[in-house]
């Protein structure tokens, strides 16, 4: 199961979320409020998670709580995501910590965040911090949750912080910057802890051309997919610099090879099109033909196609890596429950297939266990296993939730039987 912080814990006010927020920029006009109230009881959730039989679990820990001043740090918020992940390991389930999940503290974000070389080192420092209060609770770490979408969103479309637009060379420095410090990270967490397994989650998105007879649309199809989907991930594997600034003779093979696993995001089909009335978006369009399933809307914009079978392309274009993989983050957003069991069991068995062809798949996050507050669509988009009343704080269970339980109750009896089988084998 995956979640992060801003998302669910309830009164993170230090961040540049909560300013974005506090602009009236969340498109539905929602406040993330108490959130999921995490920060007070994770532990109801906690307890359902287990209920559902759930072994693992995704949660990231917010900088502007740790760090609330540059170089002040708060014992009392380190000391709760300790007690979180004690949490978690008394109930059986394995913690993934992500160190960032969009979020950044407001002196942090005040000095230009990642557009400035100097975020490298103050990234270094807070991971040490966190890393040395937390290692005897947890050994799998994400750096970075989905740089492209960060930097795309916050630098290129506007969309997320600091709400920028078309600044190609600036999304690339800011790229360049989060390579920067996922390397120093990476070896910061091997330096205090030597069997770590560190890796980020890339974002991926299918892409299709809108009109595919149309040599425009298959040409910026091809330009989308490589400038979002190679993004950050290009520079780990091959230690190049970002795009655009390869062309200019720059370097990073200093961050080369940074990463134990492949850790992918995975949600949908986009169709890519040129249309020259939309300014707003760059003069291009990213569309779901109606008939194709999709979960809810967006506040201004759909969603994306679901599309299962996409994850094998995913999974696919990263097997150069050459090292396990994760699916850190999957899911749909579905208020009424319409599509999403179709979607768990397709890609259920897109999973079963890869695994029998020797992809070594080594974990299924679920985005996500009880609805949450989703950055700048509110509480519009409802992703949850659970649905939450943020109000009441009520809870109560989509038929995903049962459907996810025998899944899971499925994989576990059949893992126990293999197991079993070898164990005879071997005596
Ligand atoms: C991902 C984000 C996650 C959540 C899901 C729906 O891109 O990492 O925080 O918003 O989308």
């Amino acid at each position: 199961m995956a979640t992060a912080a801003h998302q669910v814990e309830g009164g993170c006010a230090n961040n540049q979320w909560a300013a974005w927020e506090k602009q009236g920029r969340i498109k539905s006009g929602d406040q993330a409020g108490l959130a999921c109230d995490w920060w007070r009881n994770a532990e109801q959730d906690f307890d359902l998670a287990r209920s559902l039989g759930v072994n693992a679990l995704r949660l990231s820990v917010e900088w502007s709580r740790i760090e609330p001043e540059e170089g002040r740090w708060d014992q009392s918020a380190l000391a709760r995501y300790r007690a979180m992940l004690m949490g978690l390991r008394d109930r059986g389930i394995r913690p993934f910590v992500t160190l960032h999940h969009f979020t950044n503290p407001l002196w942090f974000e005040s000095r230009g965040a990642f557009e400035r070389p100097e975020s490298v080192a103050l990234f270094e420092r807070y991971t040490q911090r966190v890393v040395e209060s937390l290692a005897d609770l947890c050994r799998d770490w994400s750096t970075f949750n989905e740089p492209n979408v960060y930097a795309s969103l916050g630098y290129f479309l506007g969309e997320f912080p600091p709400g920028r637009k078309g600044r190609f060379l600036k999304a690339a420095y800011v790229t360049r910057n989060l390579c920067l410090a996922h390397a120093a990270a990476y070896r910061m967490i091997h330096s205090l802890q030597p069997a770590a397994n560190v890796g980020w989650a890339q974002h991926y998105v299918v892409f299709k051309p809108r009109r595919p007879e149309s040599a425009a649309d298959r040409w910026l199809c091809g330009f989308v997919d490589r400038r979002f989907n190679e993004n950050f991930a290009e520079s780990i594997e091959r230690g190049i610099a970002p795009f655009p600034l390869n062309k200019f003779g720059a370097g990073l093979s200093e961050v080369k090879g940074t990463c134990d696993y492949v850790g992918i995001n995975y949600y949908s089909r986009l169709r890519a099109g040129f249309h020259l009335n939309s300014p707003r978006t760059m003069f291009f369009q990213l569309t779901v033909p109606p008939h194709k399933p999709q979960g809810d809307h967006g506040v201004d914009a759909p969603y994306g196609e679901a599309y299962p079978e996409g994850l094998r392309r995913a999974v696919e274009r990263f097997r150069s890596f050459n090292k396990p993989v994760y699916i850190l983050e999957n899911g749909v957003p579905d208020r009424e429950d319409r599509i999403r069991p179709w979607v768990l069991q397709s890609i259920v068995e897109q999973m079963q297939d890869l695994l029998r062809e020797g992809i070594d798949l080594r974990g299924y996050f679920h985005w996500t266990l009880t609805d949450n507050f989703e950055w700048n669509e509110g509480w519009h988009l409802r992703f949850g296993l659970i649905e939450l009343d943020p109000r009441t704080q009520a809870r109560s269970l989509r038929p995903s939730a049962r459907l996810y339980q025998e899944i899971i109750r499925k994989s576990t009896a059949r893992q126990s039987r293999n197991q079993k089988q070898e164990d005879l084998a071997a005596n």
